[in-house]
């Protein structure tokens, strides 16, 4: 469950997020996902992790979007059509209305913005991929570490990216085939993955083995792999029309 934000040092908040400012200037995710679905124009959007429905308010009609969070708090009106299950993604998935989600449609977006615990984004893209379209794009955010803290698998901070750089480093090391690269969005940027391959079980087949891979391993181990996470574009709009509108590779 989540907890309550007064639970969490104000002082200690301000400090992270003067640094992730300094770290990662310019537009937020919010700005990018905005762009995002203006280029891609996607029939269809899956948000995982929707909070108060800030980021799943951005799809736009005709886009049609699903939302998945267990313990949604929306306090937003959306303009798409835009329907959202109180459950969370591993029970989606495997429940009839994740099976036949737009009516078998596959999606054309998705937003990874669940549980921060990168197997659970290493679940969650396992179990989008299957559905995903000709050019399909996934968003798996904050996948920028700022530090240490806020980076621990056990939350004890505010500001918080959980270990989500984990799942992108997976991705990269065993599916070379996708083609990523990361927008340092503020305040802990947003990674882009396309090239998805629905009949792939690679992740799928490999996913015990990785979590006991990754599980353990620290904020440090970041900094001395950083070359090998997906190389990043400008937090620009233009840099992030160009990326959306290219022919995929
Ligand atoms: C950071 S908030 C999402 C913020 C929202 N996307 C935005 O940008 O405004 C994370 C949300 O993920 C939800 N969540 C946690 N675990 C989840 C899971 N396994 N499946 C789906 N949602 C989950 C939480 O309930 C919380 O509301």
């Amino acid at each position: 469950m989540r907890q309550p934000i007064l639970d969490y040092d104000p002082d200690l908040y301000k400090d992270h997020a003067l640094q992730a400012e300094t770290a990662l200037p310019g537009p937020d995710y919010y700005t990018v996902l905005a762009w995002i679905h203006e280029f891609l124009c996607p029939a269809t959007y899956i948000e995982i992790g929707v909070w108060a429905g800030e980021s799943l308010r951005l799809a736009q009609p005709p886009t049609r979007a699903v939302g998945i969070d267990p313990t949604p708090v929306v306090k937003t009106s959306f303009v798409a059509e835009t329907r959202v299950f109180p459950v969370s993604s591993d029970e989606f998935f495997q429940s009839e209305a994740g099976q036949s989600v737009f009516d078998g449609q596959g999606f054309d977006l998705a937003f990874v913005d669940g549980s921060h615990l990168f197997e659970q984004v290493l679940r969650d893209f396992i179990h989008l991929e299957p559905l995903a379209n000709p050019g399909s794009v996934v968003l798996l955010h904050d996948c920028i570490p700022l530090d240490p803290l806020t980076s621990e698998r056990t939350r004890s901070t505010f500001f918080y990216t959980g270990d989500v750089w984990k799942a992108v480093l997976c991705l990269r090391r065993n599916r070379p085939d996708l083609e990523m690269t990361i927008v340092p969005a503020a305040p802990s940027g947003l990674c882009l993955v396309r090239g998805l391959d629905p009949g792939s079980r690679i992740l799928a087949e490999r996913f015990e083995g990785l979590v006991g891979q990754y599980i353990n391993v620290r904020h440090s181990y970041y900094l001395d792999h950083l070359k090998e996470m997906p190389s990043r574009i400008p937090n620009l709009r233009e840099a992030v029309r160009v990326w959306c509108l290219k022919t995929p590779i």
